[in-house]
């Protein structure tokens, strides 16, 4: 039997190579540290819980409308003008299964066979696929390392064509950590505007911004860009809510009505309790969620510290989001490797540390590490991966 093209063209998963190999090794009984995971550790809010269990108790487990449940919107709504001071009408909002949904639909709404969306690199690794889903084209830019991984409105200028349709802003970014400032997403945003881009701004890590100013989003610099703007979001990340799978889009009413009319034959509605349990997350006070980001600040600094004392090792100092993202180039020449991949299945093997290559990111220079682990375990796999470099030192 043949597979479709589609399916047949999709990249897997650069991260789950490595990620299965490393549980192959745990689970036969090896002392495995995993620096891939992509979720927070902790587990989800008890009054989050609790929600979900009264929603069930109390008969709330049938379908609802394909964009989710009215109060839930409604809570978004008040969400981003808590966080933003942006309005929207319910009628602007849909819930999906996660932020990878929203984004999934979002592509099959917007792009037509050809359609370009521009990608900066490094990217969260399904941007390009789905793009491809449908059949729409990434057309990748590249944040260098000297500009903190960041692209600016001049490179966006240079790739643009007429058959651009999209940009992605991811900030606080996944694998980077790094976020843009308002006076960046302004030069950006201009651009998107005079050429009619849509702007994709994912924000799924905006609750994990560890600067001094809140994070930004682009939509909230002036009502041209809100307009242009779909801001994908979701409770995955902020309230470590990853496996009940809640996500959103905002936007015109144009785009999110034809998504909910997707959504509509694709998933009915996302999971009606999870529903729940982010009305009662969006509801609530951060209080919780910034304990969580208190932790993971702290073991930024522990981690960034000691990374940067490895040999060959330079990182770019985080912003946000729970992963740091270092150029280990000198580190892989001196220990006698060419490839990312092959570096990291090393110390794998070696040391027991599983760290996700760059590559599938579109950053070959780069390893991935997530501080989703608690501090004493992060300065071990660190200590670990140093040993390694020391041992196999050929200069
Ligand atoms: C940048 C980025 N966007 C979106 C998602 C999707 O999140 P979810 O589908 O869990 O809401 C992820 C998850 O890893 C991510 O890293």
């Amino acid at each position: 039997m043949q597979l479709s093209n589609r399916v047949q063209n999709l990249t897997p998963s650069s991260t789950l190579a490595i990620t299965a190999k490393a549980k192959a090794m745990k689970d036969s009984g090896h002392d495995v540290i995993g620096l891939g995971a992509g979720e927070p550790d902790f587990n989800t809010p008890k009054y989050i819980i609790q929600a979900a269990e009264e929603a069930m108790n109390t008969g709330l487990t049938r379908y609802t409308p394909s964009g989710g449940i009215l109060e839930l919107r409604e809570a978004i709504v008040d969400k981003m003008y808590r966080d933003h001071q942006l309005t929207y009408q319910a009628d602007q909002i849909i819930v999906t299964t996660g932020a990878k949904h929203a984004l999934y639909t979002l592509f099959q709404v917007i792009l037509n066979k050809g359609d370009q969306v521009i990608v900066p690199t490094p990217y969260w690794v399904s941007y390009p696929e789905q793009i491809k889903l449908a059949e729409g084209e990434p057309i990748f830019i590249e944040g260098k390392e000297e500009n903190n991984f960041k692209i600016s409105a001049k490179q966006v200028e240079e790739v643009i064509t007429d058959k651009t349709k999209a940009i992605i802003i991811n900030s606080p970014n996944n694998p980077t950590g790094m976020m843009y400032s308002e006076e960046e997403l302004q030069a950006i945003g201009e651009v998107c505007l005079k050429h009619n881009i849509i702007i994709i701004s994912d924000e799924i890590y905006e609750k994990l911004a560890y600067t001094d100013q809140a994070h930004v989003s682009i939509a909230q610099l002036s009502e041209a860009l809100k307009r242009q703007t779909v801001v994908i979001n979701g409770v995955s990340k902020s309230h470590a809510m990853t496996g009940w799978r809640i996500g959103y889009a905002c936007g015109r009413k144009t785009i999110i009505k034809a998504m909910t009319n997707l959504a509509s034959h694709a998933t009915s509605n996302p999971t009606t309790t999870s529903q729940y349990a982010a009305l009662a997350a969006y509801q609530a006070n951060d209080h919780e969620i910034e304990k969580m980001k208190v932790a993971f600040k702290e073991r930024l600094d522990t981690a960034y510290q000691a990374l940067i004392q490895l040999p060959g090792v330079t990182c770019v100092k985080p912003q946000g989001a729970f992963y740091l993202f270092p150029n280990v180039t000198e580190a892989m020449e001196r220990t006698g490797f060419d490839s990312v991949e092959d570096w990291v299945t090393a110390i794998l093997e070696e040391e027991k540390v599983a760290l996700i290559p760059g590559t599938g990111f579109g950053a070959p220079k780069n390893v991935r590490l997530a501080y989703t682990i608690g501090s004493d375990q992060l300065k071990e796999a660190i200590h670990r991966i140093e040993r390694f470099i020391i041992r196999h030192q050929q200069i």
